[in-house]
């Protein structure tokens, strides 16, 4: 089919293509006047966990990440296709917490722009040449105006890039970080500001009236970090990539053999939006991994945006799977710049979960059926009609 640039199309898969993103907002995040930033793509996330030992046999003995430094208190782990420090920082605390999500800039005078940046919007920044870490130098950690911790840096020691070294690989090897996903209750005002620094979105989730998440990217994939609508600030997953999906049924089957079965939360599945294949995973702290692979490029300017109905059921699974209510409820708390828990602020705009979960069955698999799902279907094997 030919795509009309100028109107918003659906596609013969089920979703909607168009040049425009629903982002428009009645409560926006002023426009700095300084430039913004030039952000490559995601780097790393400071994950506070509350039993380092326990976090480095999750994220170590079994999902095999590499260790680039470690003592008593802090662990750097890194994907395999890594040459920057670390990745994943898993750092000793007392609740567990999201510390840090950080972003390298293209050079060091953006990391003066991202300062000058946040200091126009009237945020808490605060600027260490030497870092606030291992192995990275100047950066600046800020509290953005949607009350995230997040942190801007050029200055980075490099490491040896695994790739190569197949003797030390897992079948279920993660290759590289590839992902944040971000809890707000505001998704339209998180996704606009985003876009002031720099971000373009990809794809949503929506309907007439309200927006219930975003994905947004500055590397050419489908996402650098998403805004999910919820209770927030809060984190919902950090995400690593592998090669192929096999990789991903790999973890699944030594998490079944290590008798972990049950940190699976959700999938293995293919995502409607985004067209990866995923896992959900919990950390020993409850923190939420995703293993991702196999999304698209995005690089170009007029690469469209993909928007889905909320009631598409194909949406968040394009299998049809139903998503498990605690994925929709349950995220990390985040930290301020004292490392003390940001206060979470309720989501006042409609629930992706309370109108698409219910014994109504307010979704669909084809949107021009006028037949309703036979009772066999229902409260048998959609979780959406069971509850
Ligand atoms: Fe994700």
């Amino acid at each position: 089919m030919k795509i009309d640039k100028n109107k918003r199309t659906k596609t013969s898969s089920g979703f909607y293509v168009s040049q425009h993103a629903s982002v428009n907002t009645d409560n926006p995040i002023p426009t700095p006047k300084a430039e913004a930033p030039d952000v490559l793509r995601v780097a790393y996330m400071e994950l506070q966990v509350t039993d380092l030992a326990a976090s480095r046999k999750f994220y170590v003995d079994v999902l095999g990440l590499h260790v680039s430094h470690e003592d008593d208190n802090e662990i750097y782990l890194r994907s395999s296709e890594e040459f920057i420090h670390h990745n994943l920082l898993l750092k000793k605390g007392p609740v567990a917490a999201v510390g840090a999500f950080s972003y390298r800039v293209r050079s060091p005078e953006d990391v003066d722009k991202a300062e000058a940046f946040y200091k126009e919007l009237g945020c808490r920044t605060e600027r260490r040449k030497d870092g606030f870490v291992e192995g990275i130098g100047d950066s600046v950690r800020v509290e953005d105006p949607l009350g995230f911790p997040y942190e801007f840096f050029y200055d980075v020691d490099h490491v040896e890039r695994l790739a190569w070294r197949y003797d030390l690989h897992v079948p279920g090897a993660l290759v590289r970080l590839d992902h944040f996903n971000q809890v707000t209750p505001d998704v339209p005002r998180a996704a606009a500001y985003m876009q002031d620094l720099g971000f373009r979105v990809t794809e949503e989730i929506a309907d007439g009236e309200t927006v219930y998440a975003a994905w947004m990217r500055r590397k050419p994939t489908v996402h650098d970090t998403a805004m999910t609508g919820g209770d927030g600030p809060r984190m919902h997953h950090v995400a690593f990539a592998t090669h192929e999906k096999h990789n991903i049924l790999a973890i699944c089957d030594r998490l079944g053999a290590l008798r972990q079965s049950d940190a699976i939360e959700r999938g293995p599945g293919r995502h409607g939006v985004s067209n990866a294949f995923y896992l959900y995973l919990r950390d020993p702290d409850g923190h939420r991994v995703e293993i991702y692979t196999q999304d698209y490029w995005t690089g170009d300017p007029d690469n469209p945006v993909v928007s889905w109905d909320v009631h598409d059921n194909q949406r968040r699974d394009w299998w049809g799977t139903p998503v498990v209510p605690s994925w929709y409820t349950d995220a990390s708390l985040v930290l301020d710049l004292d490392g003390n828990p940001k206060e979470v602020v309720e989501r006042t705009d409609d629930s992706e979960m309370e109108i698409t979960i219910g014994a109504d069955g307010f979704s669909y698999t084809r949107a021009d059926d006028d037949e309703e799902m036979p009772d066999w279907k229902k409260g048998e094997f959609k979780l959406g009609n069971q509850l």
